[in-house]
């Protein structure tokens, strides 16, 4: 079958790879009929999340129709139209039970201290053949699969697969009221959809922080007030904005790829400069693509020094072992909330899914591009130097 291979930091290839059978019976084998391109792709590739074995099929969104199941799976039979949600998880160990999916501790194969076990991601999640190809392998399938309402198409459930889950988790962990004042940092795709999911809470005052600026663009679109960080400095706009209190809730939907801006001092140059070469200390670029971010903990930085006093900051965006840097003294004398992590994908089915239904979000306006699978790497080239209008990329695949 073809799929999207990595085979090395700044090198991808579509190529033919063997098809995935079952290997225990509780396994669904899926035909991929669209996929999708995400941040944390990038991240893989740029190297800024280390630890990708050549060879890995990459990708962790996609929805498509049963193909074959093992004889220990109940819930779904072959010819099901499913989402397959990024993270795997066992459904019935303690975190299974209390919907924390993302620390399962049975589904990684490194075992249940080795992290979040997902499709195409490095060797320590597992490593598991992941979802940009024509065909991939679901464990436990009877916990990692969503059935399909019928009268549903796979464009408008394709962001179900990740980042719809994930922004409406960031907007969890920063336990909004419709009262808050929210700052998203990063008006990429899981930026975007969490000032969607912000709206549907009710939430009044949303300020979007970037520098491309149709990102903004589009979050202004949405009812946001954007900032951009090329031309203020959006510690002090966040400040003269909220009556110089800062928003109550920040989140950071950029990760360890963050940008510092072209007028950030020479010392802070520097301290980032030696943070890009801790956290991806291997890298190939190739011309303007796959650079990795010129200031990892930019993003987080901003947070801490802008969210109020007692205030609370979810982090989102991806941060690998590598990532140590955090200001921990300034969130330490702020007394703020500081809450984070893998998204729980499976926790917020079938809600989000009601949501479409009931058309309270449309996602298929966040779609910019849809490309077929045999155009993946091209599309990931575009998408990685945030080209104009490359907001999220879906792969046809069948
Ligand atoms: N925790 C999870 O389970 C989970 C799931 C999916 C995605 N993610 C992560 O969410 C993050 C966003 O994903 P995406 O697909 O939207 O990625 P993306 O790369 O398309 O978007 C990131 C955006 O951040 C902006 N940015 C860069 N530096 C910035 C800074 N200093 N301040 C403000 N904005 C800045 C970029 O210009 C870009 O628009 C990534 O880190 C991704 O890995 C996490
Ligand atoms: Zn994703
Ligand atoms: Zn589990």
């Amino acid at each position: 079958m073809k799929a999207v291979v990595f085979k090395n930091i700044g090198q991808i290839a579509l190529e033919d790879v063997s098809s995935p059978t079952i290997k225990e019976q509780k396994d669904a084998i899926i035909a991929i009929t669209t996929s999708a391109i995400c941040g944390t792709d990038l991240h893989l590739v740029r190297g800024a999340v280390a630890g990708m074995k050549p060879g890995t099929v990459l990708g962790h969104e996609a929805v498509g129709v049963i193909k074959s199941i093992g004889t220990d799976v109940h819930m779904f039979k072959v010819g099901d139209r499913v989402i397959v949600p990024s993270t795997i998880a066992c459904g019935r160990c303690q975190y299974c039970e209390q919907k924390l999916y993302a620390q399962c501790d049975n589904s990684n194969p490194h075992g249940p201290h080795a992290g979040t076990a997902f499709y195409g991601g490095p060797a320590d999640s597992g490593p598991f053949q992941g979802m940009q190809a024509e065909q991939v392998r679901v464990p436990f399938a009877d916990v990692n699969l969503v059935k399909i309402p019928d009268n549903l198409t796979d464009e408008q459930v394709i962001l179900l697969s990740d980042i719809l889950p994930t922004s409406y988790m960031a907007v969890e962990l920063a336990d909004v009221k419709p009262s808050d004042t929210v700052a998203v940092f990063g008006c990429g795709p899981v930026g975007q959809l969490a000032v969607a999911c912000l709206k549907i809470k009710g939430v009044k005052k949303i300020f979007a922080i970037d520098r491309v600026v149709d990102r903004l663009e589009q979050a202004a679109s949405q009812g946001a007030h954007p900032i951009n960080f090329e031309q203020v400095d959006p510690v002090k706009e966040l400040m003269a904005l909220t009556n110089n209190n800062g928003p109550s809730k920040v989140i950071d939907a950029v990760g360890v790829d963050a940008e510092k801006p072209s007028w950030c001092t020479k010392e802070e140059s520097k301290q980032f400069e030696e943070e890009v070469h801790n956290v991806a200390p291997r890298t190939n670029p190739d011309g303007k693509n796959w650079i990795p971010g010129s200031g990892p903990s930019q993003a987080l930085n901003w947070a801490v020094k802008s969210v109020a006093k007692c205030g609370t900051i979810s982090i989102i965006g991806v941060y690998a072992d590598e990532s140590r840097s955090f200001l921990i003294g300034d969130a330490m004398n702020k007394n703020l909330v500081v809450r984070m992590g893998n998204c729980n994908h499976r926790a917020y089915f079938p809600q989000l899914l009601e949501w479409v239904l009931q058309k309270k979000i449309n996602l298929v306006p966040f779609i910019s591009h849809r490309v077929p699978l045999s155009a993946a790497v091209n599309a990931y080239k575009h998408f990685d130097v945030r080209e104009k209008g490359w907001h999220k990329v879906i792969l046809k695949v069948s």
